[in-house]
C-alpha cells in the first residue's frame, strides 16, 4: 500500500499521544504510524482503537443515550433498538459531492466528478486541520468479506462518529480478528472520516454533529478514502459504497474480478436443484425486497446471501463465484412492510439501529408503509409531534435500518462462504415505465453487457430533469464506479472471455418489474410474484423452459411465464413483452449518443449490439 501521499502537509497541531496500553499490542507499526499522522492532522482528544466486542457496542450505545445521539427504543417492543435522528441537511448520499480523484481525469470518465489528487489533497488537508478537536478518534480495523476470505479485503476507516463505529459493527466484520490479519505486508485501505465539526473549547455537542461542505473523495491510484462533512449512510460507513464499490471496482480491475452493485440469491426450484443468482438494480428498485422474496409459487424456495453488493471472480474451477463482501443491511425503512417484504419486518425485531425513522409514543418506530394506518400520533423524524394530517411523511423517505445480515430469517447457510456461490444467472433491472419488456434473455455475453450498460429509468419528477427522459444508470453503478465507466464495460467483457473458454459464464437476463399501462398502472404485480420471472429464468438455465426470439433476446412463450392465481390479463401480458420497434429505434438513438460521450474508450462490441438490436428491429417492421 502507498502509504506517503496520505499526510496532507498542512497540519500544524502536535501528535496526539497514543499512550502505550491503548495501541493494541501487535498492531502493524505503518498501521500505527498512519494513525499517528491522521491524529496529529485532525488533533482529537484521545484515540481509541476498537476491538469489535459486544462490550464496545454496548459502551458506545450508552453514550451516545447519555450525549442524546440515540433514543433506545422500548425493549419490550425493539430490544436492543435504538433511533439517531440526523440534522436536517444531512439525510442521504451526496453524489454531486463525490469525487473521484484519478491522476487523468480520464481514468474516472464522464460520469464522475474528478479532481486532480494533489489539488484536492490540498483542499483535503486544510479541512481536516484539527477537524477531530474536542472529540474522540476511534480506528476500526475492518474486512469485507469473510475474514481470510481468498474474496476478502481489508480496510481501516478513523472516524469521530461514534455513530459510525455502532453502525460499522453491524455491517462489517470490524475489531481485533480484522486487525490481527493486517501485517507488514498486507494491503489495506485506508479511510479517514470526520464529521467536520470540532468542540471549540468545550463547546456543547449536537446530537448529530455535521459540516455544510462535503467532500465524499476517492484515491483510485493509491486506494485511500478520505470523507468530510457527512455522517449519514454510504457518504460515512466508508466500507459501503466508498470501498466495497468505488476503490473494489479499481481492485478488481486490476486484478481480474469484479465489484458490483448487487443483490446475491440462492434459489431452490421444486425439484432441489440451488441455484444462485446475481442481479443489480438502480438504488430505489426494491433490491433489499428481492433479496428477501418470498415467492408466490409453490416449491420455490429464495434464501438470502446479500441485499447490495456482490464481489465476484471466476474461481478454479472456471465459474463464476460470488461473496457478499458486507456484513449487515443498511436499508430504506418506508415502504418495508409486512405485504411487501415480511422477512425485513422479521429481520428488524431488534438489535437494529434505525435512523431517521418516526417515535411512536410506546416508545416502538414507525415509518411510512410498516403498517395501512398510521398510529394516531408519533413523534416525526425531525422530533416534532406528527398526526396523519400533518401532510408530511413522519419518516424521513430515505430512513433507514441497520442490522446484522445473519438476523434475517432467510439468510442462506452459505452466506458467508469464504469460498462465495456458484453464480447461474445475472439480472439486470431498471425502473421502466416503458419499452423494456418483463424479462428477455441476452443473446450472449456482449449482448448482456449491452443489456448492463443501458440500465435506465425514466425521470419521474421535474426536478430531476425533463419528465419520461432516460436516467442512465449502467450496471446500476452510475454513482459507484471508481474508474471510467466505458473501461467497465471493456472489463466485463473481458472477463466473459475468460468465462466463456470453459463454457461456464452464467446466463444474463433483464428484467422490469415497472412496466406501465395506458392508464398509468402497472402491468405486473411485483413483490412476492416476481418469483415467477425467477421460475422462467432459472428454468431456462435448467434448459427447460423454450424461449422466443425478439429483437431484444429470448422471451418466454406465451404460455412460459406461470401466471396460475394472479390477475395478469392476456392483454396485459402481451403489453408486457410488447417491442414497439419505433420506440426501440429512438431509445437506440439516445443510447447511441449515451455512448457517444464515452469516445474512444467505448469498447467495439457495445457498437456492434447496438447495430444488431436496430438491423434485427428494422427487420420486424419489414416482416
Ligand atoms: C443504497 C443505495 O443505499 O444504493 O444502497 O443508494
Ligand atoms: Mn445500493
Amino acid at each position: 500500500m502507498t502509504l506517503t501521499p496520505t499526510r496532507p502537509t498542512l497540519s500544524t497541531a502536535a501528535p496526539v499521544d497514543q499512550s502505550e496500553g491503548l495501541i493494541p499490542a501487535g498492531a502493524d507499526p505503518r498501521l500505527v504510524a498512519w494513525v499517528d499522522s491522521i491524529a496529529g492532522l485532525t488533533s482529537p482528544d484521545s484515540v481509541v482503537w476498537c476491538d469489535g466486542s459486544a462490550a464496545e457496542y454496548d459502551r458506545l450505545t450508552h453514550e451516545m443515550v447519555e450525549s442524546g445521539t440515540l433514543i433506545r427504543l422500548n425493549p419490550e417492543h425493539r430490544p436492543y433498538s435504538f433511533l439517531a435522528r440526523s440534522d436536517g441537511s444531512d439525510v442521504a448520499r451526496v453524489e454531486a459531492r463525490t469525487f473521484i480523484c484519478s491522476e487523468h481525469e480520464d481514468d474516472a470518465g464522464p460520469t464522475n466528478n474528478w479532481r486532480e489528487p494533489a489539488e484536492m489533497r490540498v483542499t483535503l488537508g486544510e479541512l481536516f486541520a484539527g477537524s477531530m478537536r474536542g472529540r474522540t478518534m476511534y480506528v476500526i480495523p475492518f474486512s469485507m468479506g469473510p475474514l481470510g476470505s481468498p474474496f476478502s479485503k481489508l480496510g481501516v476507516q478513523v472516524t469521530d462518529s461514534p455513530y459510525v463505529v455502532a453502525s460499522m459493527s453491524i455491517m462489517t466484520r470490524m475489531g481485533t480478528d480484522a486487525l490481527r490479519l493486517i501485517t507488514a505486508d498486507t494491503e489495506w485501505v485506508p479511510a479517514v472520516h470526520s464529521v467536520g465539526a470540532p468542540l471549540l473549547d468545550g463547546a456543547k455537542d449536537v446530537p448529530w454533529p455535521c459540516n455544510p461542505t462535503k467532500y465524499i473523495s476517492h484515491f483510485p491510484e493509491t486506494r485511500e478514502i478520505w470523507s468530510f462533512g457527512s455522517a449519514y449512510g454510504g457518504n460515512a460507513l466508508l466500507a459501503k459504497k466508498s470501498f466495497a464499490l468505488r476503490i473494489a471496482s479499481v481492485m478488481a480491475r486490476d486484478e481480474g474480478w469484479l465489484a458490483e452493485h448487487m443483490l446475491i440469491l440462492k434459489v431452490t426450484n421444486p425439484r432441489g436443484r440451488v441455484f444462485h443468482v446475481v442481479a443489480a438494480f438502480p438504488s430505489a428498485c426494491g433490491k433489499t425486497n428481492l433479496a428477501m422474496l418470498r415467492p408466490s409459487i409453490p416449491g420455490w424456495t429464495v434464501e438470502t446471501i446479500g441485499d447490495d453488493i456482490a464481489w465476484l471472480k471466476p474461481g478454479q474451477d472456471g465459474r463464476l463465484r460470488a461473496i457478499n463482501p458486507e456484513a449487515g443491511f443498511f436499508g430504506v425503512a418506508p415502504g418495508t412492510g409486512p405485504s411487501t417484504n415480511a422477512t425485513a419486518v422479521e429481520t428488524l425485531w431488534g438489535n437494529t439501529i434505525f435512523t431517521n425513522v418516526a417515535l411512536r409514543d410506546d416508545g416502538d418506530v414507525w415509518w411510512e408503509g410498516l403498517s395501512d394506518r398510521a398510529p394516531d400520533h408519533l413523534v416525526d423524524w425531525e422530533g416534532r409531534d406528527w398526526t396523519p394530517d400533518s401532510g408530511s411523511p413522519a419518516a424521513h423517505p430515505n430512513s433507514r435500518f441497520t442490522v446484522a445480515a445473519a438476523q434475517c430469517p432467510t439468510i442462506a447457510d452459505e452466506w458467508d462462504d469464504p469460498n462465495g456461490v456458484v453464480i447461474d444467472a445475472i439480472i439486470f433491472g431498471g425502473r421502466r415505465a416503458s419499452n423494456v419488456p418483463l424479462v428477455v434473455e441476452a443473446r450472449n455475453w456482449e449482448h448482456g453487457v449491452f443489456v448492463g450498460a443501458t440500465i435506465s429509468s425514466e425521470r419521474t419528477a421535474a426536478a430531476e430533469g425533463t419528465v419520461g427522459e432516460l436516467r442512465r444508470d449502467p450496471f446500476a453503478m452510475m454513482p459507484f464506479c471508481g474508474y471510467n465507466m466505458a473501461d467497465h464495460w471493456s472489463h466485463w467483457l473481458s472477463i466473459g472471455r475468460r468465462l466463456g473458454t470453459v463454457g461456464a459464464a452464467p446466463r444474463i437476463f433483464q428484467v422490469n418489474w415497472f412496466r406501465k399501462d395506458d392508464d398509468g398502472s402497472f402491468l405486473w404485480p411485483g413483490f412476492a410474484e416476481n418469483a415467477r420471472v425467477l421460475e422462467w429464468i432459472l428454468e431456462r438455465v435448467d434448459g427447460r423452459a423454450h424461449g422466443v426470439d425478439t429483437p431484444l433476446g429470448w422471451k418466454p412463450a406465451d404460455d412460459g411465464l406461470d401466471l396460475d392465481g394472479i390477475e395478469v390479463t392476456a392483454r396485459q401480458r402481451e403489453r408486457l413483452f410488447e417491442v414497439d420497434p419505433e420506440a426501440w429505434l429512438a431509445e437506440l438513438e439516445s443510447t447511441e449518443a449515451f455512448f457517444a460521450g464515452f469516445g474512444d474508450r467505448l469498447p467495439a462490441e457495445l457498437g456492434t449490439q447496438l447495430a444488431d438490436i436496430r438491423r434485427r428491429l428494422k427487420l420486424s417492421i419489414e416482416n
